[in-house]
């Protein structure tokens, strides 16, 4: 077979394309083990490129090429860290590929709320996979990148985003249960479309405050003796501090939600499903303190005018809101939403459309 390659030289004979995730309804509940309900998205990150001695790689976003030996895996604090981590991560399951030379594009936006650092990861190990015949399978690479991301680049994510980036279905959410990992397909009906509001916002507090949180969260689980927060009732709660009550409280509706959620879009009632996320962006700013002014002022002015609902998605602190608008008015609401929020806010904003769509895919040839 002919080998095609690009201006680089660089062979061309595999492509990895991973999507992005917006999560639609369980936020913070992964790393209590609870539910949570994401979409892969239509927005990737693509990586073209084949065997190699050594890892090489051209990065189109960054617009330069980086280079490192597989005998010495250490950061540098670069992007390409989180092609270490996979490394790292497969070395410590036994697993020790050759190198990679490729050339890493796509039209997923970086450090926009839609996880293009899991994407990437799992576009790398999705890669790996497919070229040295490691036979791992999507639910294990989920496991390790979301190892890769604890261990190696030191952010102590739950397992949702490379989950649903690994498993996702076109045209479907996953509904999963993140302590036993079963997980159920709901589709998606064709006329609704998830509109993705990114603020501008840079989520600079993120890592302390999501860590904060987390060691909050697994603090309560051990003082009250459970694994996961599922079966935690409010009454669970008493006679701890407070704030606790209050930040575990969240939790617990949130877990409820996220089922509630899954039965209405199931059944097809988008005012239900909707009337739930907008309740439940009310609750995690209330009570779990992970907003901010202009994520609240997103869900506001999305649920004005016109969508069933309207949330924060991800981590919060900034980032992205989502709205589950008619198909037919997604581009009039986004529009609308873009030039009052630019009247409002200072922040470089943008809106997507976006479609659930399939997990990460490597093609040959
Ligand atoms: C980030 C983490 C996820 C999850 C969300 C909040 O995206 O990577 O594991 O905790 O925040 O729901």
């Amino acid at each position: 077979m002919q080998q095609r390659t690009d201006s680089f030289g660089v062979g061309l004979m595999y492509t990895a394309v991973s999507p992005g995730r917006v999560n639609l309804i369980g936020e913070h509940t992964d790393y209590s083990f609870g539910y949570v309900m994401p979409m892969a998205v239509n927005l990737h990150t693509r990586i073209e490129g084949d065997a190699f001695e050594h890892v090489e790689l051209y990065s189109e976003h960054f617009e330069e090429t980086r280079f490192f030996k597989l005998d010495r895996i250490k950061k540098e604090g670069s992007w390409m860290d989180y092609v270490r981590a996979i490394y790292w991560v497969l070395a410590e399951e036994g697993l020790t590929p050759k190198g990679i030379k490729g050339r890493i594009g796509g039209n997923l936006p970086v450090d926009s709320g839609l996880s293009s650092s899991a994407s990437f990861e799992l576009a790398i190990m999705a890669l790996l996979n497919e070229i040295y015949g490691l036979g791992l399978s999507p639910q294990k690479m989920a496991l390790l990148a979301q190892r890769a991301e604890n261990e190696f680049i030191g952010v102590p994510c739950g397992i949702m985003d490379q989950f649903i980036i690994a498993m996702g279905k076109e045209g479907h959410a996953m509904f999963l249960d993140t302590e036993t990992l079963e997980h159920e397909y709901v589709p998606i009906p064709e006329d609704i479309q998830v509109l993705v509001f990114h603020t501008g916002v840079r989520r600079t507090l993120t890592g302390s405050a999501y860590a904060d949180r987390r060691k909050m969260v697994v603090e309560v689980l051990r003082r009250i003796g459970r694994e996961s927060s599922k079966c935690v009732e409010e009454r669970d709660l008493r006679g701890l501090p407070g704030i606790y009550r209050r930040r575990f409280g969240y939790i617990i509706r949130e877990n409820r939600r996220v089922v509630m959620a899954r039965d209405a879009l199931k059944s097809g009632d988008m005012e239900t499903f909707g009337r739930i996320l907008t309740e439940a962006h009310l609750d995690i700013a209330r009570n779990y303190g992970v907003s901010c002014g202009e994520l609240d002022y997103i869900v506001r002015k999305a649920v004005e005018f016109g969508a069933y609902g309207a949330r924060l998605t991800g981590a919060g602190f900034g980032g992205a809101a989502i709205a589950v608008v008619d198909r037919a008015k997604g581009k009039e609401i986004g529009d609308r939403l873009l030039l009052e929020y630019s009247r409002a806010f200072r922040w470089k904003a943008r809106y997507f459309l976006v479609e659930a769509s399939q997990g990460v895919e490597v093609f040959r040839g």
